[in-house]
Formats: structure tokens, sequence, C-alpha cells
């Protein structure tokens, strides 16, 4: 019987998804990783042995049935990495209804509504469920104004994690708020700090580190503890 760490990785077509997906299986992981649009899915399908399914995470309909097709299955990690930067303007007049809306659904609601119909598929006990959060969704943080939309929906993700937290009952698990750091992804542009193998590296070493521990913890891919 295969004693490998099984992992559902959302949002894996690019950028740090699709890290994780090559640090977990270099490290001889299982993994199932989501795409919106398999037919453009390349990279991804070129790391090999990797399950893929579709999944807007904003589709309420294709969270349910993913989770049909996923049924039964146990994940040591579960791994909600998808997230937008959102309006190009994040002025509170520059934005639309529309563009907020998108933002804050994708970035902070989805990723809990995900994580509600999956986390009992998670390993009791040692299992991990980790948020792709980031240092800029802290309070305390003064910097990147022009962000200030997406570091809102960040910061809302970070709470919506605390209430989901708060409601889980008996259940044994593991769950991080995780900063990448500032990483040459599309998102992150080509002047960021870390290549995405330093970043998810440090991002995996960190899930492995805390599996067991259990509570909520906000963390960055070194290990660093940061303020809510
Ligand atoms: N890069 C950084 O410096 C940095 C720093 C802090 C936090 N983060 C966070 O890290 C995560 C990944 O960022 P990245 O830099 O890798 O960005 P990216 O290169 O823009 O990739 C974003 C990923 O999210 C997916 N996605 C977006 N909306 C989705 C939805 N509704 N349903 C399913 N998948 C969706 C995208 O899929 P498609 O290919 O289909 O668009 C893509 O795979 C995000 O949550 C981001 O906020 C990044």
């Amino acid at each position: 019987m295969s004693t490998a760490k099984t992992a559902l990785i959302i949002g894996a077509s690019r950028g740090l998804g699709l890290g994780l997906v090559k640090t977990l299986l270099a490290d001889g992981w299982h993994v199932t990783a989501t795409v919106r649009a398999p037919h453009n899915a390349e990279a991804l399908q070129a790391l090999g042995d990797v399950r893929i399914e579709k999944l807007d995470m904003d589709d309420q309909q294709a969270v349910i049935a993913l989770s049909q097709q996923l049924k039964g299955q146990v994940f040591d990690l579960l791994f909600v990495n998808a997230g937008v930067k959102g309006p190009a303007v994040q002025t509170p007049g520059g934005a639309t209804l529309a563009e907020v809306g998108q933002l804050f659904f994708t970035n902070a609601v989805a990723p809990i509504n995900l994580a509600q119909r999956f986390v009992g598929q998670i390993r009791e006990g040692s299992g991990v469920l980790a948020f792709m959060s980031s240092v800029l969704g802290s309070v305390t943080m003064p910097d990147a104004p022009e962000l200030a939309l997406y570091k809102a929906s960040k910061a809302a993700l970070n709470s919506m994690t605390n209430s989901f937290v708060s409601q889980l009952g008996e259940q044994q698990l593991t769950v991080l708020s995780l900063h990448p750091g500032w990483v040459k992804t599309d998102m992150g542009g080509e002047g960021a700090d870390l290549d995405v193998e330093t970043s998810t590296r440090g991002l995996v070493d960190q899930v492995n580190d805390y599996a067991g521990k259990g509570g909520h913890h906000f963390i960055n891919y070194k290990g660093e503890t940061i303020p809510w």
C-alpha cells in the first residue's frame, strides 16, 4: 500500500499553484490539481503524474460537482491558492461595483466556500488546510496603497478564515494563512523578490512543519509569524 501523502491544489494552471504541484511531486506526494481551463493546462500536464480537474472556484455548481467527483478521497493537504489582483485602479472611487464584487468573491468568499465543502476530506489529526493569503492582508501593513482593494480582500480572507476555524467543532486539523513572499509570477511581476521555486519550497516546508500542530497560523514561506 502506498504511503505517499495526498494533496488537492486549487488554482494550479500557472504561477504559485503550478509551482506548489511541482514541489509536492518532487517530494513524492500524490497530487490532484484544479484549473479553470483544462485545454490550456499544458504546463501542469507536462509535470506528469497529476490528476487534473476543472474548477472555477467562483462557480458553486462546479464546487459541488468537484466534491462529488472526489468523494471518499482523503487529503493530507488542501491548498486554496487561486486568487486575483483585482482592478487596475484600486481607489474607492475608481473601481466598479462589479470589479469589487468579483475581487472579494474570488479572494475571500470562494476559498472559504470551497474549504467548507472539502473540510471533511482533510485527514483527521495531521491534515493541513492552507489558504494563500498575503502579508498585504495584515491590517498592520501600511505599504502598497495602490493595491488597497487587493489588500482588503486578503484581510477579508483572513477574517473569513478565522470565522471558519471558529466553527470547526471537534475536527482536528491545522489551518495556515500563508504569505508566499513577493514572487515573480503574472501577478507578482518580473521585479518581484523571489522565484516560484524558492517560495513553494518554503511553503511546502511550512506545511510539513505545521502538520499535526493544530490551530490557525498566519506565517510566511520562511515560517515567520505575521501580525493579523
Ligand atoms: N505573486 C505574489 O507575489 C503573491 C504574493 C502574495 C500572495 N499571492 C497570492 O498567491 C496566489 C497565487 O498567485 P500567483 O502570483 O501565482 O498569481 P497568478 O500567476 O496570477 O495565478 C493565479 C492563479 O489563480 C487562478 N484563479 C484565479 N481565479 C480563479 C478562480 N475563480 N477559480 C479558479 N482558479 C482561479 C488562475 O487560473 P487561470 O490561469 O485560469 O487564470 C491562476 O492559476 C494568489 O492567491 C495571490 O493573491 C501572490
